[in-house]
Protein backbone atom coordinates (compact mmCIF):
# COMPACT_ATOMS: atom_id res chain seq x y z
CA UNK A 1 0.00 0.00 0.00
CA UNK A 2 1.31 3.42 -0.72
CA UNK A 3 1.77 6.01 1.42
CA UNK A 4 0.47 9.35 -0.20
CA UNK A 5 0.10 11.88 3.04
CA UNK A 6 1.78 12.67 6.18
CA UNK A 7 0.25 11.87 8.34
CA UNK A 8 -1.43 9.53 6.71
CA UNK A 9 -4.99 9.77 6.06
CA UNK A 10 -6.67 6.58 7.15
CA UNK A 11 -9.07 5.17 4.52
CA UNK A 12 -12.80 5.85 5.86
CA UNK A 13 -14.03 2.52 3.61
CA UNK A 14 -12.05 0.56 6.01
CA UNK A 15 -11.12 -1.68 2.35
CA UNK A 16 -8.08 -3.46 3.92
CA UNK A 17 -8.02 -2.38 7.40
CA UNK A 18 -4.78 -4.88 8.04
CA UNK A 19 -2.86 -3.67 4.80
CA UNK A 20 -2.80 -0.22 6.32
CA UNK A 21 -2.29 -1.27 9.93
CA UNK A 22 0.71 -3.11 8.35
CA UNK A 23 2.25 -0.33 6.63
CA UNK A 24 1.51 2.26 9.73
CA UNK A 25 3.60 0.00 11.75
CA UNK A 26 6.06 0.01 9.67
CA UNK A 27 6.65 3.82 10.54
CA UNK A 28 6.44 2.87 13.96
CA UNK A 29 4.17 1.11 16.97
CA UNK A 30 3.01 4.77 17.77
CA UNK A 31 2.90 6.89 14.38
CA UNK A 32 0.26 9.91 13.69
CA UNK A 33 -2.43 9.47 11.44
CA UNK A 34 -5.45 11.45 10.11
CA UNK A 35 -9.01 10.46 10.47
CA UNK A 36 -11.89 11.54 8.33
CA UNK A 37 -12.81 15.25 8.92
CA UNK A 38 -8.93 15.87 9.47
CA UNK A 39 -8.63 15.03 12.47
CA UNK A 40 -4.59 14.13 13.46
CA UNK A 41 -4.40 11.00 16.13
CA UNK A 42 -1.73 8.84 17.19
CA UNK A 43 -2.22 5.46 15.68
CA UNK A 44 -0.98 2.54 18.03
CA UNK A 45 -0.49 -0.93 16.14
CA UNK A 46 2.03 -2.47 18.46
CA UNK A 47 0.60 -5.52 21.04
CA UNK A 48 3.11 -4.62 23.67
CA UNK A 49 2.65 -1.18 23.51
CA UNK A 50 -1.28 -1.25 22.83
CA UNK A 51 -1.14 -3.40 26.33
CA UNK A 52 0.66 -0.74 28.30
CA UNK A 53 -1.32 2.07 27.28
CA UNK A 54 -4.82 0.29 27.86
CA UNK A 55 -3.59 0.22 31.51
CA UNK A 56 -1.80 3.40 32.20
CA UNK A 57 -3.76 6.21 34.08
CA UNK A 58 -2.16 8.69 32.11
CA UNK A 59 -4.33 7.35 29.10
CA UNK A 60 -8.11 8.74 28.97
CA UNK A 61 -11.15 8.40 27.02
CA UNK A 62 -13.06 11.12 28.42
CA UNK A 63 -12.69 14.26 25.50
CA UNK A 64 -14.36 16.99 27.73
CA UNK A 65 -11.80 16.38 30.68
CA UNK A 66 -8.45 15.64 28.33
CA UNK A 67 -9.18 17.04 24.44
CA UNK A 68 -8.27 20.49 24.25
CA UNK A 69 -9.68 20.76 20.59
CA UNK A 70 -12.61 19.26 21.60
CA UNK A 71 -13.79 22.96 23.46
CA UNK A 72 -15.87 20.69 26.30
CA UNK A 73 -18.32 19.61 23.28
CA UNK A 74 -19.23 23.59 22.23
CA UNK A 75 -16.80 24.01 20.04
CA UNK A 76 -16.57 23.60 15.55
CA UNK A 77 -15.58 19.97 16.36
CA UNK A 78 -18.97 18.98 17.93
CA UNK A 79 -20.96 20.82 15.33
CA UNK A 80 -19.10 19.41 11.99
CA UNK A 81 -17.24 16.08 13.11
CA UNK A 82 -18.85 13.55 11.28
CA UNK A 83 -17.04 10.80 14.39
CA UNK A 84 -18.21 13.50 17.46
CA UNK A 85 -20.43 11.08 18.93
CA UNK A 86 -18.02 8.66 19.84
CA UNK A 87 -16.16 10.89 21.92
CA UNK A 88 -19.47 13.00 22.57
CA UNK A 89 -21.63 10.41 24.51
CA UNK A 90 -21.81 10.54 28.47
CA UNK A 91 -21.39 7.06 29.44
CA UNK A 92 -18.29 4.34 30.99
CA UNK A 93 -17.04 4.47 27.26
CA UNK A 94 -16.39 7.84 27.74
CA UNK A 95 -15.30 8.32 31.21
CA UNK A 96 -11.74 8.48 33.20
CA UNK A 97 -10.78 7.38 36.84
CA UNK A 98 -13.47 7.48 39.53
CA UNK A 99 -16.48 9.07 36.95
CA UNK A 100 -15.70 5.56 34.88
CA UNK A 101 -15.87 3.85 38.25
CA UNK A 102 -19.03 5.24 39.31
CA UNK A 103 -21.12 5.15 36.09
CA UNK A 104 -19.94 1.28 35.73
CA UNK A 105 -21.12 0.53 39.45
CA UNK A 106 -24.32 2.03 38.29
CA UNK A 107 -24.59 -0.08 35.18
CA UNK A 108 -23.31 -3.60 37.14
CA UNK A 109 -26.09 -3.01 39.62
CA UNK A 110 -28.56 -3.96 36.86
CA UNK A 111 -26.52 -5.70 34.19
CA UNK A 112 -23.68 -8.51 35.53
CA UNK A 113 -22.90 -12.22 34.84
CA UNK A 114 -25.79 -13.21 36.96
CA UNK A 115 -27.97 -11.42 34.86
CA UNK A 116 -26.41 -12.88 31.64
CA UNK A 117 -26.34 -16.60 32.46
CA UNK A 118 -29.95 -16.21 32.60
CA UNK A 119 -30.30 -15.61 29.24
CA UNK A 120 -28.64 -18.63 28.36
CA UNK A 121 -31.36 -21.15 27.68
CA UNK A 122 -33.03 -17.99 25.47
CA UNK A 123 -29.85 -17.18 23.37
CA UNK A 124 -29.96 -21.38 22.92
CA UNK A 125 -33.46 -21.04 21.84
CA UNK A 126 -32.61 -18.17 19.61
CA UNK A 127 -29.78 -19.80 18.00
CA UNK A 128 -31.27 -23.62 17.40
CA UNK A 129 -34.65 -21.56 15.80
CA UNK A 130 -32.32 -19.50 13.28
CA UNK A 131 -30.40 -22.66 12.62
CA UNK A 132 -33.24 -24.33 11.28
CA UNK A 133 -34.33 -21.41 9.48
CA UNK A 134 -30.81 -21.35 7.64
CA UNK A 135 -31.50 -25.40 6.95
CA UNK A 136 -34.95 -24.48 5.64
CA UNK A 137 -33.93 -21.72 3.47
CA UNK A 138 -30.61 -23.85 2.28
CA UNK A 139 -33.19 -26.86 0.74
CA UNK A 140 -32.13 -28.38 -2.73
CA UNK A 141 -28.68 -26.34 -2.38
CA UNK A 142 -30.24 -22.82 -2.10
CA UNK A 143 -27.68 -20.28 -0.96
CA UNK A 144 -28.37 -19.07 2.51
CA UNK A 145 -27.03 -15.16 3.43
CA UNK A 146 -25.08 -16.61 6.77
CA UNK A 147 -24.90 -12.67 7.71
CA UNK A 148 -28.51 -11.96 7.17
CA UNK A 149 -30.05 -14.93 8.47
CA UNK A 150 -27.96 -15.54 11.37
CA UNK A 151 -24.87 -13.67 12.48
CA UNK A 152 -26.54 -10.28 12.40
CA UNK A 153 -30.02 -11.87 13.49
CA UNK A 154 -28.65 -13.60 16.16
CA UNK A 155 -26.83 -10.96 18.48
CA UNK A 156 -29.44 -8.18 17.55
CA UNK A 157 -32.29 -10.45 18.51
CA UNK A 158 -30.36 -11.60 22.27
CA UNK A 159 -29.65 -7.77 22.66
CA UNK A 160 -32.94 -6.13 21.60
CA UNK A 161 -34.64 -8.82 24.10
CA UNK A 162 -31.97 -8.17 27.04
CA UNK A 163 -33.34 -4.61 26.42
CA UNK A 164 -36.66 -4.73 26.23
CA UNK A 165 -36.61 -2.98 22.74
CA UNK A 166 -40.25 -3.06 21.22
CA UNK A 167 -40.37 -4.84 17.98
CA UNK A 168 -41.60 -1.95 15.69
CA UNK A 169 -38.56 -0.21 17.48
CA UNK A 170 -35.53 -2.26 16.61
CA UNK A 171 -35.58 -1.59 12.83
CA UNK A 172 -34.99 1.98 12.91
CA UNK A 173 -32.80 1.42 16.21
CA UNK A 174 -30.57 -0.98 14.11
CA UNK A 175 -30.40 1.49 10.95
CA UNK A 176 -29.39 4.76 13.46
CA UNK A 177 -27.00 2.89 15.38
CA UNK A 178 -25.35 1.59 11.43
CA UNK A 179 -24.92 5.16 10.97
CA UNK A 180 -22.38 5.65 13.93
CA UNK A 181 -20.50 3.17 12.57
CA UNK A 182 -20.63 4.73 9.03
CA UNK A 183 -17.62 6.53 8.60
CA UNK A 184 -17.92 7.78 5.09
CA UNK A 185 -20.85 9.47 6.14
CA UNK A 186 -20.93 13.95 5.47
CA UNK A 187 -21.13 15.83 8.28
CA UNK A 188 -24.56 16.94 7.60
CA UNK A 189 -25.53 13.01 7.19
CA UNK A 190 -24.04 12.30 10.66
CA UNK A 191 -25.67 14.94 12.67
CA UNK A 192 -29.00 13.87 11.25
CA UNK A 193 -28.48 10.75 11.82
CA UNK A 194 -26.90 11.53 15.70
CA UNK A 195 -30.54 13.29 15.89
CA UNK A 196 -32.89 10.67 15.25
CA UNK A 197 -30.95 8.41 17.21
CA UNK A 198 -31.51 10.41 20.29
CA UNK A 199 -35.23 11.33 19.47
CA UNK A 200 -35.65 6.81 18.75
CA UNK A 201 -34.02 7.02 22.23
CA UNK A 202 -36.33 9.19 23.85
CA UNK A 203 -38.89 7.41 22.60
CA UNK A 204 -37.90 4.23 23.90
CA UNK A 205 -37.44 5.58 27.40
CA UNK A 206 -41.05 7.23 27.41
CA UNK A 207 -42.41 3.46 26.20
CA UNK A 208 -40.38 1.65 28.83
CA UNK A 209 -41.36 4.37 31.43
CA UNK A 210 -44.99 4.24 31.03
CA UNK A 211 -44.92 0.19 30.48
CA UNK A 212 -41.83 -1.27 32.59
CA UNK A 213 -40.91 -4.90 31.79
CA UNK A 214 -38.04 -7.50 33.05
CA UNK A 215 -35.33 -5.84 31.29
CA UNK A 216 -31.95 -3.78 31.31
CA UNK A 217 -33.81 -0.44 30.14
CA UNK A 218 -36.45 -0.65 32.84
CA UNK A 219 -33.46 -1.53 35.70
CA UNK A 220 -31.56 1.37 34.31
CA UNK A 221 -34.78 3.33 34.96
CA UNK A 222 -34.72 1.99 38.47
CA UNK A 223 -31.16 3.06 39.14
CA UNK A 224 -31.94 6.60 37.96
CA UNK A 225 -34.82 6.88 39.43
CA UNK A 226 -33.50 5.52 43.03
CA UNK A 227 -31.62 8.81 43.29
CA UNK A 228 -28.14 7.21 42.37
CA UNK A 229 -26.93 10.11 40.30
CA UNK A 230 -27.24 8.60 37.24
CA UNK A 231 -28.34 11.46 34.80
CA UNK A 232 -31.13 11.40 32.36
CA UNK A 233 -28.16 11.63 29.43
CA UNK A 234 -26.12 9.15 30.80
CA UNK A 235 -29.02 6.77 31.20
CA UNK A 236 -29.70 7.40 27.47
CA UNK A 237 -25.90 6.70 26.29
CA UNK A 238 -25.63 3.83 28.53
CA UNK A 239 -28.32 2.39 27.21
CA UNK A 240 -26.75 3.08 23.59
CA UNK A 241 -23.65 1.55 24.61
CA UNK A 242 -25.18 -1.49 25.32
CA UNK A 243 -27.45 -2.13 22.50
CA UNK A 244 -24.05 -1.11 19.85
CA UNK A 245 -21.56 -2.71 21.65
CA UNK A 246 -23.73 -5.65 22.48
CA UNK A 247 -24.40 -6.37 18.79
CA UNK A 248 -21.61 -4.89 16.63
CA UNK A 249 -18.54 -6.89 17.73
CA UNK A 250 -20.75 -10.32 17.77
CA UNK A 251 -21.56 -10.11 14.30
CA UNK A 252 -18.37 -9.47 13.34
CA UNK A 253 -17.06 -11.96 15.49
CA UNK A 254 -19.86 -14.50 14.30
CA UNK A 255 -18.76 -13.78 10.62
CA UNK A 256 -15.67 -14.19 11.04
CA UNK A 257 -15.47 -17.30 12.84
CA UNK A 258 -17.78 -19.19 10.19
CA UNK A 259 -15.72 -17.75 7.42
CA UNK A 260 -12.29 -18.72 8.97
CA UNK A 261 -13.72 -22.31 9.05
CA UNK A 262 -15.55 -22.48 6.02
CA UNK A 263 -12.48 -21.45 4.12
CA UNK A 264 -9.80 -23.29 6.11
CA UNK A 265 -10.81 -27.12 6.45
CA UNK A 266 -7.63 -27.98 8.01
CA UNK A 267 -8.39 -25.63 11.18
CA UNK A 268 -12.06 -27.20 11.15
CA UNK A 269 -10.62 -30.58 11.07
CA UNK A 270 -8.44 -30.03 14.52
CA UNK A 271 -12.07 -28.98 16.21
CA UNK A 272 -13.66 -31.55 15.04
CA UNK A 273 -10.88 -34.15 16.04
CA UNK A 274 -10.68 -32.11 19.50
CA UNK A 275 -7.31 -31.00 18.97
CA UNK A 276 -8.34 -27.62 19.16
CA UNK A 277 -11.64 -25.86 21.36
CA UNK A 278 -14.84 -24.05 19.97
CA UNK A 279 -13.31 -21.73 22.32
CA UNK A 280 -9.78 -21.86 20.65
CA UNK A 281 -11.88 -21.00 17.40
CA UNK A 282 -13.22 -17.86 19.31
CA UNK A 283 -10.06 -16.98 20.77
CA UNK A 284 -8.04 -17.34 17.65
CA UNK A 285 -10.90 -15.48 15.53
CA UNK A 286 -10.79 -12.23 17.88
CA UNK A 287 -7.00 -12.16 17.24
CA UNK A 288 -6.96 -12.66 13.67
CA UNK A 289 -10.21 -10.63 12.91
CA UNK A 290 -10.46 -8.00 15.66
CA UNK A 291 -14.47 -7.42 15.39
CA UNK A 292 -13.51 -3.83 16.53
CA UNK A 293 -10.44 -2.88 14.46
CA UNK A 294 -9.77 0.61 15.54
CA UNK A 295 -11.27 2.12 18.79
CA UNK A 296 -11.64 5.82 18.63
CA UNK A 297 -10.71 7.78 20.73
CA UNK A 298 -8.17 8.08 23.92
CA UNK A 299 -6.28 11.56 24.99
CA UNK A 300 -2.85 11.70 26.75
CA UNK A 301 -3.26 13.13 29.89
CA UNK A 302 0.50 14.42 30.42
CA UNK A 303 3.36 13.83 27.62
CA UNK A 304 3.90 10.55 27.81
CA UNK A 305 6.87 8.92 26.46
CA UNK A 306 6.90 6.00 23.96
CA UNK A 307 10.40 5.70 23.16
CA UNK A 308 13.47 8.12 22.32
CA UNK A 309 12.19 8.96 19.83
CA UNK A 310 8.57 9.47 20.63
CA UNK A 311 6.45 11.62 22.77
CA UNK A 312 3.04 11.56 22.82
CA UNK A 313 2.35 15.04 23.60
CA UNK A 314 -0.74 16.02 26.84
CA UNK A 315 -4.03 16.84 25.19
CA UNK A 316 -3.32 14.39 22.01
CA UNK A 317 -5.67 12.01 20.61
CA UNK A 318 -4.67 8.07 20.47
CA UNK A 319 -6.72 5.71 18.44
CA UNK A 320 -5.77 2.41 19.27
CA UNK A 321 -6.03 -0.35 17.13
CA UNK A 322 -7.25 -4.17 18.40
CA UNK A 323 -7.33 -4.87 14.54
CA UNK A 324 -3.59 -4.09 14.52
CA UNK A 325 -2.35 -5.43 17.80
CA UNK A 326 -3.98 -9.04 16.91
CA UNK A 327 -1.18 -9.03 14.16
CA UNK A 328 1.90 -7.92 16.00
CA UNK A 329 4.40 -10.57 15.15
CA UNK A 330 6.32 -11.74 18.00
CA UNK A 331 4.08 -9.46 20.10
CA UNK A 332 6.30 -6.50 19.74
C1 LIG B 1 -17.22 -10.41 20.43
C2 LIG B 1 -17.80 -9.66 21.32
C3 LIG B 1 -17.21 -8.39 21.89
C4 LIG B 1 -16.02 -7.77 21.64
C5 LIG B 1 -14.92 -8.18 20.68
C6 LIG B 1 -15.98 -6.57 22.46
C7 LIG B 1 -14.93 -5.68 22.47
C8 LIG B 1 -14.82 -4.62 23.36
C9 LIG B 1 -13.69 -3.74 23.47
C10 LIG B 1 -12.42 -3.84 22.61
C11 LIG B 1 -13.96 -2.85 24.45
C12 LIG B 1 -13.03 -1.75 24.96
C13 LIG B 1 -13.11 -0.58 24.06
C14 LIG B 1 -12.09 0.48 24.43
O1 LIG B 1 -12.13 0.98 25.55
O2 LIG B 1 -11.25 0.81 23.60
C15 LIG B 1 -15.28 -3.14 24.96
C16 LIG B 1 -15.91 -2.45 25.96
C17 LIG B 1 -17.22 -2.65 26.34
N1 LIG B 1 -18.07 -3.63 25.84
FE1 LIG B 1 -17.61 -5.09 24.57
N2 LIG B 1 -17.14 -6.50 23.18
C18 LIG B 1 -17.93 -7.58 22.86
C19 LIG B 1 -19.20 -7.86 23.32
C20 LIG B 1 -19.92 -7.05 24.16
C21 LIG B 1 -21.29 -7.29 24.57
C22 LIG B 1 -22.12 -8.50 24.13
C23 LIG B 1 -21.63 -6.27 25.39
C24 LIG B 1 -22.94 -5.97 26.08
C25 LIG B 1 -24.00 -6.71 26.01
C26 LIG B 1 -20.48 -5.38 25.50
C27 LIG B 1 -20.43 -4.23 26.25
C28 LIG B 1 -19.29 -3.48 26.46
C29 LIG B 1 -19.22 -2.36 27.41
C30 LIG B 1 -20.36 -1.86 28.29
C31 LIG B 1 -17.92 -1.85 27.33
C32 LIG B 1 -17.33 -0.68 28.13
C33 LIG B 1 -16.63 -1.24 29.36
C34 LIG B 1 -15.96 -0.17 30.20
O3 LIG B 1 -15.65 0.92 29.73
O4 LIG B 1 -15.72 -0.44 31.39
N3 LIG B 1 -19.47 -5.90 24.75
N4 LIG B 1 -15.78 -4.23 24.28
Amino acid sequence: MEIHTCPYAIDPTGRDVHAEAAMLRARGHATQVQLPGGVIAWMITGYTLIKRLLTDPRVSRDSYQHWPAWENGEGELAKTWSLAIWVADRNMMTAYGTEHSRLRKLVVKAFNARSTAVLRPRVEQITADLLDDMAEAGRYGRPVDLRASFAYALPTQVISELLGIPEDLRPTLLRLVHGIFDTTLTPEEAEANVVALYDTMATLLEIKRADPGEDLTTSLITVREGGDGLTERELIDTLLLAFTAGHETTVNLLDHAVYAMLTQPDQLAMVRSGEATWEDVTEETLRWQAPLVNMPLRFAVEDIEIDDDVTIPAGDPILVSFGAAGRTARRG
